[in-house]
């Protein structure tokens, strides 16, 4: 470990709260996030104190850092019980955050409690993630299918035409995934779906959407513990018979989010990589290399941006200042890659991207799903590159709008001018048809199929625009 975290002169300072803080969720953070990391790092070194929405935090912008408070859970603990401030009762009751933070699933949890929960959440996932495992086959199949019906969808205006991408394909297919995840009987999920995301877009309907979201997902949960079946839920209770109703909404909503913003994130940004004349990218997906491409494009382009906060057991040095026991630290994992401790010893014109990177987390607590989501994200940019022999920006790179929250960063939206491959390519053999069943709520897209649609799939639909 550098020898910076520990020594050196770490000047006595100001307690956090009495410190004069740069606002970080600025426009500037929103357009241009790598110039406000990069300003922090010249004023305050590898760690800068900031305004978080109103509230002081720590964040953390060293590579070696980041991976010394990852790494290390038991001095570094997650856990919103050992924030002092929150204790004391200092945090402003409307700070936008709060209510996020609060839901305390497996990804905020610390203490005890977490371990089991992780551990349940490690064997609830394997099933799906285990390329041997019949229900990772299945899932595969599952993704190729609702990826194809998509593509089939949007392009329904014509051979050529235009599209967003990000609304009509990358966060739909995760979504889809989520769903086949979760086991929702009959037709419930679509609801529940729209109102997913409704919360993420955090527009004026998000509260009732939340409410109802958590109302269906209770619901679901309340469903499983009576009939067990082949799904997320199912699984999680088995390994952790001693959740109740209420834990296990909270699990399945953090599943969600967590599936849906940042593999749709990871879908449009390699589209975006794949696209932007990035010669090397659109040659290796072409040569099957398209984990390689993804495992760059989370590099660069990390979904979630800055990690939940950690809080340290005692007063410890880190960078150039004494971080107080219980004082917030966000570990900022878009700053840490740009880090020239890390830039420099990347090798941009390698076909083969170093995996020491921090977009999955480091320590006992990176993701635990990372399997599960570079394979969806893998089959969904497969079949559109498979489907669409043509593919552009519609607008300049550098006029993509982007969308930051204080957790992730991913495209707004990804307008795009297609067209349609000749003959649509069959989904790759090693992604067998699942078994047969009649398409779930309306979510086949044959032409001239009457049935009544999905809520979801009405609003697809009406995005659908012509040449
Ligand atoms: C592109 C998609 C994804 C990315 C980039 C990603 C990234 C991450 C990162 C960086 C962490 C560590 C956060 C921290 O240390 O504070 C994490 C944790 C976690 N992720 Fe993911 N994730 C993704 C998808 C998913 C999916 C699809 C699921 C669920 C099916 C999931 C479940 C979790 C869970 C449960 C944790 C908490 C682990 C713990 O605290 O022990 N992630 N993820």
């Amino acid at each position: 470990m550098g020898s910076h975290l520990s020594s050196g002169s770490a000047a006595r300072h100001e307690p956090l709260e009495a410190m004069s803080l740069e606002p970080l969720m600025t426009t500037e953070y929103e357009r241009r996030p790598a110039l406000v990391f990069e300003r922090l790092r010249r004023i305050h070194g590898p760690v800068a104190p900031v305004d978080l929405l109103g509230v002081p935090v720590w964040l953390v912008l060293g590579y070696e850092e980041a991976l010394e408070v990852l790494r290390n859970d038991h001095e570094w603990p997650k856990g919103l019980e050992n924030w002092r401030a929150r204790e004391e009762g200092r945090l402003p009751e409307d700070w936008p955050l709060g209510p996020s933070l609060d839901v305390n699933h497996v990804l905020i949890q610390g203490g005890e409690g977490y371990r089991n929960l992780r551990a349940a959440w490690d064997v609830a996932l394997k099933p799906f993630q285990d390329p041997r495992h019949p229900q990772a086959r299945q899932l595969r199949a599952k993704t190729a299918r609702d990826a194809d019906e998509l593509i089939t969808l949007l392009s329904q205006a014509g051979r050529t035409g235009w599209a967003d991408l990000s609304a009509q394909f990358s966060r739909p297919l995760p979504l889809m995934v989520a769903s086949h995840l979760l086991g929702f009987p009959g037709s419930q999920h679509d609801d529940a779906l729209m109102d997913m995301w409704r919360v993420l877009d955090a527009g004026p309907d998000a509260g009732p959407a939340l409410e109802r979201l958590l109302g269906a997902l209770a619901e679901l949960g309340a469903w499983k513990m009576k009939k067990p079946g082949d799904d997320f839920p199912s699984y999680l209770l088995a390994a952790h018979p001693g959740l109740g109703v209420e834990d296990l909404s909270r699990e399945l909503m953090m599943l969600l989010g967590m599936t849906s913003d940042h593999v749709g994130i990871l879908i449009s940004n390699t589209v975006v990589e794949a696209i932007s004349g990035n010669v090397s990218a659109r040659a290796s997906l072409s040569a099957g290399m398209i984990r390689e491409t993804m495992n760059r494009v989370v590099m660069q382009k990390p979904p979630l941006v800055n990690f939940v906060p950690r809080f340290p057991v005692v007063d410890t040095r880190l960078g150039n200042y004494t971080i107080a026991a219980g004082d917030p630290v966000w570990v900022s994992v878009g700053a840490a890659h740009a880090d020239p401790e890390f830039s420099d010893k990347v090798c941009p014109s390698s076909t083969i991207s170093t995996r020491a990177h921090l977009a999955w987390g480091a320590g006992p607590r990176q993701c635990p799903a990372r399997e599960l989501a570079t394979s969806a994200a893998s089959i969904g940019v497969s079949r559109l590159f498979e489907r669409l022999s043509g593919l552009e920006l519609s607008l300049p790179m550098d006029q993509l709008p982007w969308r930051s929250s204080p957790f992730m960063r991913g495209l707004r939206s990804l307008p795009v001018r297609y067209t349609l491959a000749d003959a649509p390519a069959a989904p790759p053999a090693d992604a067998p048809a699942p078994p047969a069943a009649p398409p779930s709520s309306g979510q086949s897209a044959a032409a001239g199929d009457d049935r009544p649609r999905s809520s979801l799939w009405r609003y697809l639909a009406s995005l659908v625009r012509g040449r």
